[in-house]
């Protein structure tokens, strides 16, 4: 290809280079821009003419016609009338440095914040493929789950919508309020953008079931639907905390409660537990601490229920420290023995003076239901509500409006308190099973130092805690169940942040098991540690 022949010619068309079969214009305009965002174009240079570069190219006038065009139209390109297209003054795009040519990896810096070198040490719990095994932790009993009624509420769900998403050219028409019956008014939401707090009907139906079962006076107004526990811990942990703040956490705890505590740069320092659950005589060595989250229903990892004493100083303490209190009561309704001690709210509610307004409470569905529907909630003094509100709607808008009419439907016609009763004896009925295989054969096979190292006892949720004498041996019994298919939470992977804790144990998620493969996944790990007993 012949260099153009012109006095002010910068171009040199032999480096372009056109493919047949792609359009040929935007060929053309693609490289020119590349050229002259990269400063092989100075700014002021003159392009060729229409004919010089047609023919250089060998390709129509027309063709080079609507390339200039469209450099024209974006500003990288002037045309002047009577002499010709200039390339336009804008900045140009930096060079990589000789030798340092982006590679597909090294491409983009890495950003330096502090939020992100914490990113880069936490440890998320791997996700949980198709496959159920034993014993993963943190999961319900998924096959119980009724999938056909819950279809059978979203199709309800999609069938409404569709009747009512008629348009309606004035709201207060009457042949629309005639139009629609009283049950599809009730269900009409939008498909629009919904209330960051989340739908009122659910909130209502969320705030009479914490009274009922939870012994949780709230109204619907103090209740905000979150994606889940985890959504609610960063939520309160963004709005009530700040860099500078120190917050105390449960140790071990759960990890990901550890990450979501940290967001607003606040330092996360361990609590330590004991038998009565977190040490409230251990706070006041801690210094000055803005909040404390805890899971005193059924200590995560440990299952330790908090004590009334330890609950009512932890109460004391907040009011005395004006710190807040972030109870956790992530899988509070599987409780198997005795009556379900009051949450922390509950307590802070009933008692007198103003820490009422000291703890937020958050619940969820995963354990309930199932994770993956995101769908949680937190109870937070009605005043605050709207700012709340505005975060929510900040991070993320809202939660799937199907889901949440699907929920309230679930909740509001008494399937919802039935799937908990039975998801509760299914766990119960689980428990037995993972107790009694462990005593029959698990714990026979053991040499006598661990067996001496009894579980610890499960009167709630869904998981066992053994504890055990180090983290070596604990990673050398996860990796020897792992042989042969089975999981198993080691303490240093599920517990807290790695600074938090040295302790070591093992976490069986035993609900999400079917009894009969509890039993055969226990068999199966005898014959699989036998080796390591030498
Ligand atoms: C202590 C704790 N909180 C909350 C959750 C549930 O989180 P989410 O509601 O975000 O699914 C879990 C799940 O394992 C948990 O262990």
């Amino acid at each position: 290809m012949d260099p153009i022949q012109h006095a002010s010619l910068t171009l040199d068309p032999a480096g372009m280079s056109l493919q047949p079969g792609q359009g040929l214009a935007q060929q053309i305009h693609a490289q020119l821009k590349d050229k002259i965002l990269h400063g092989a174009l100075a700014a002021s240079a003159r392009l060729p003419t229409t004919r010089e570069l047609a023919l250089a190219l060998q390709v129509s006038r027309n063709t080079v016609v609507r390339a200039y065009e469209a450099l024209i139209s974006e500003g990288f390109v002037v045309g002047r009338a009577g002499s010709g297209c200039f390339v336009a003054e804008i900045a140009k795009l930096s060079q990589p440095a000789a030798g340092k040519l982006p590679s597909p990896e090294r491409g983009a810096a890495a950003p330096h914040t502090d939020l992100w070198a914490r990113l880069q040490s936490f440890e998320p719990a791997p996700t949980v493929g198709l496959q159920a095994r034993a014993f993963r932790h943190g999961l319900p009993a998924l096959d119980l789950f009724p999938h056909a009624l819950w279809s059978r509420l979203q199709a309800r769900f999609w069938r409404e919508q569709s009747r009512s998403a008629l348009w309606h050219p004035h709201p207060n028409s009457q042949s629309q309020s005639q139009s629609q019956s009283q049950s599809q008014q009730r269900k009409a939401v939008s498909l629009s953008y919904g209330e960051p707090a989340g739908l009122p009907r659910l909130r209502e139906l969320i705030a009479a079931y914490l009274s009922h079962s939870r012994g949780l006076q709230c109204g619907a107004d103090q209740v905000i639907i979150t994606a889940g526990s985890q959504q609610a811990i960063a939520m309160a942990a963004l709005a009530l905390t700040q860099r500078g703040d120190r917050v105390g956490m449960e140790s071990p705890g759960y990890r990901a409660a550890a990450a979501a505590l940290g967001l607003s740069g606040a330092k996360v320092v361990p609590v330590p537990l004991d038998s009565q659950g977190l040490r409230t005589g251990a706070l006041q060595a801690l210094g000055r601490l803005a909040m404390v989250y805890t899971t005193p229903s059924h200590q995560y990892p440990t299952g330790v229920a908090m004590s009334l004493q330890r609950r009512l100083e932890l109460l004391d303490w907040a009011e005395r420290e004006q710190a807040w209190i972030l109870e956790d009561d992530y899988d509070g309704e599987y409780r198997f023995k005795g009556v379900p001690l009051a949450p922390l709210a509950t307590l802070a509610a009933q008692a007198s003076g103003n820490n009422r307004q000291r703890t937020l409470y958050i619940g969820s569905f995963s354990k309930l239901l199932f994770p993956g529907l995101r769908l949680g909630y937190l109870v937070a003094p009605a005043a605050w509500l709207p700012t709340l509100a505005k975060l929510r709607g900040v991070l993320d808008r809202q939660s799937s409006t199907a889901d949440q009419v699907v929920m309230a439907d679930f909740m509001a016609e008494g399937h919802f308190l039935r799937h908990v009763r039975r998801m509760r004896r299914a766990a119960l009925e689980r428990r037995d099973t993972f107790l009694s295989a462990w005593a029959q054969d698990l714990s026979p096979s053991l040499p006598a130092e661990l067996r001496a190292l009894s579980l610890q006892p499960i009167d709630a949720g869904l998981q066992a805690f053994w504890p055990l004498p180090s983290r070596a041996l604990e990673a050398r019994l996860v990796a020897a169940a792992a042989a042969v298919g089975i999981e198993l939470g080691g303490l240093s992977l599920v517990g807290g942040l790695p600074a938090h804790s040295q302790e070591a144990g093992l976490v069986f998620g035993f609900a999400s098991v079917p009894p009969a493969e509890i039993r055969r996944a226990l068999k199966l790990l005898v014959q699989a540690w036998r080796p390591l007993w030498g």
